[in-house]
């Protein structure tokens, strides 16, 4: 018999292969955590599989621009966002980390002025993608642990 977690989605997003644990990073990624989504949303943390655990984020009736889900690359490298229309997979893709990543991680450095209190938000050159080398486009310091600089 087929494990189900969830019941399934008719039109939507299904976020797949998310690193395990950083479920609830990628919806802050998406702007859910200050704005809850407006349909069913489901998070499954911690699946097991073939490839050892990850996470899955069910979107129902929410489509995402390639521009909003690409910054999951950050944070999850192997993340296949599939777009669920009438109930069946019609397009799957995995996210491409763009060459810049506003907003998302924190510069390293305390004197950076995306540090202070002034409404400037944090910019990164991404410098290579693997691993993930991103510089401050502010202060020019390299940021290697992403993960431990996450907003
Ligand atoms: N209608 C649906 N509602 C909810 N989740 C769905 C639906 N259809 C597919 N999924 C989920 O979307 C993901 C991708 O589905 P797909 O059928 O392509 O699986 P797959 O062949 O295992 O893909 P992959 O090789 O990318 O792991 C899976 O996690 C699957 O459970
Ligand atoms: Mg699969
Ligand atoms: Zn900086």
């Amino acid at each position: 018999m087929k494990e189900l977690k969830v019941s399934p989605i008719k039109h939507g997003t299904v976020i797949d292969h998310i690193e395990c644990g950083m479920a609830l990073k990628v919806l802050k990624i998406l702007g859910l955590t200050e704005e809850p989504p407006e349909d069913t949303t489901s998070v499954i943390i911690h699946v097991p599989g073939s490839k050892g655990c990850k996470d899955i984020v069910k979107l129902e009736n929410k489509e995402l621009k390639k521009k909003e889900v690409n910054q999951i690359a950050l944070i999850s490298p192997d993340a296949t966002i599939n777009i669920i229309r009438d109930s069946e997979v019609v397009k799957k893709y995995r996210v491409e980390l763009p060459d810049t990543v506003i907003g998302i991680v924190k510069c390293g450095n305390p004197n950076c002025i995306t540090n202070f209190h002034e409404p400037v938000e944090p910019k990164f050159i991404v410098e290579s993608r693997s691993p993930v080398v991103l510089r401050c486009a502010y202060c020019n310091r390299k940021l290697e642990d992403v993960t431990a600089n996450l907003l």
